[in-house]
């Protein structure tokens, strides 16, 4: 077990699924500094400490930075990756195998450790449960995306400095975009947090995050359109309208808002202010900002690639 500076003993991380799991002294005193170093050895081309382990990435939904980034992450540490692009279409499942028979297989295939993305919220649990090896949730339906809300929260502690008192801003579809639920959560984490929750009526938070934050006495508010709060603000968070999940009465409530990040709107916001957004982008993060200074979404996107080997060596080199 890692000794951490403060002298505090946690358990180790074994499977990753929800972002509850990370304690701000994880985060802080061990995960973010590892990144760090991470960064500096994927500049030098990586080394060998993963050497003769094996990644499995199997995927039930599409996904271009989650998976490739587990990918080269892997290989940057030594170790070898193979997977599934679609699960659905080209493994056992289209026979009927489940979730947990396929966990089982890939457990005696001589794995190290399994990224899931899955396309119902529950299934990383589902998989966690049967496996020996450690399961990292890569995405579970409209459920968590812990890793991605580590590297969002490693991307504003770089530019900041500090997570504690800051005011952050989630656009757009709150009720199915699983980024921002783990985002929340671990945002909840830092002291004197002002979260303001933006979207349509039909798309708000959902109550599981909303108890979460109540029950750690974590200020929020529900608004409607980011003009209300702009000028406050030092984080704004964008999020597309995930319409594969949304009924046509959701799809018409988001048209109808105002959940694009106009220029007009970001001549609002602080000169040191960010923009993120987890991308893929739309229309709410149109092209006409995408040069302002303040959107950082695609040094965002690298810091995934930090945050993945540093989470690949701390779960496999505990
Ligand atoms: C997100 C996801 O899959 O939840 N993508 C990602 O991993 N960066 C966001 C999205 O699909 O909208």
């Amino acid at each position: 077990m890692r000794e951490r500076k403060s002298g505090e003993r946690e358990e180790p991380l074994h499977h990753i699924i929800e972002a509850q799991q990370f304690s701000r002294t994880l985060l802080e005193q061990e995960l973010f500094p590892l990144t760090q170093q991470m960064a500096e050895l994927a500049v030098k081309g990586g080394d060998e400490r993963l050497a003769d382990r094996h990644l499995f990435n199997l995927f039930y939904e599409p996904s271009t930075r989650t998976r490739i980034s587990f990918e080269m992450a892997m290989k940057l540490l030594g170790g070898d990756v193979s997977g599934t692009e679609n699960a659905r279409a080209f493994s056992s499942v289209v026979k009927g195998e489940t979730l947990e028979d396929t966990i089982r297989i890939l457990n005696g295939y001589n794995f190290d450790v399994i990224v899931l993305r899955y396309d119902t919220e529950g299934g990383a649990t589902r998989a966690s449960v049967v496996s020996g090896i450690p399961v990292i949730n890569a995405g579970d339906g409209e459920g968590q995306h812990p890793t991605q809300a580590v590297l969002d929260v490693y991307t504003i502690w770089g530019h900041f400095g500090k997570i504690d008192g800051l005011s952050v801003a989630m656009v757009g579809d709150l009720t199915y975009g699983r980024t921002v639920h783990s985002l929340a959560y671990l945002l909840g984490k830092f002291e004197n947090m002002r979260l303001f929750f933006v979207s349509p009526q039909l798309l708000r938070i959902k109550e599981g995050v909303k108890e979460y934050l109540n029950r750690h006495n974590v200020w929020y508010q529900e608004i409607n359109s980011i003009e209300e709060v702009a000028q406050e603000l030092d984080v704004v968070y964008m999020t597309r309208a995930q319409t594969e999940r949304m009924d046509q009465a959701a799809r018409f409530d988001h048209k109808q808002g105002a959940y694009t990040l106009t220029r007009e709107i970001t001549r609002a916001l602080p000169e040191d202010s960010i923009i993120m957004h987890p991308l893929p982008r739309n229309e709410e993060l149109p092209d006409e900002v995408m040069n302002d200074p303040r959107v950082i979404v695609f040094r965002q996107a690298q810091n995934g690639l930090y945050i993945r080997m540093a989470l690949l060596d701390m779960l496999l080199n505990p």
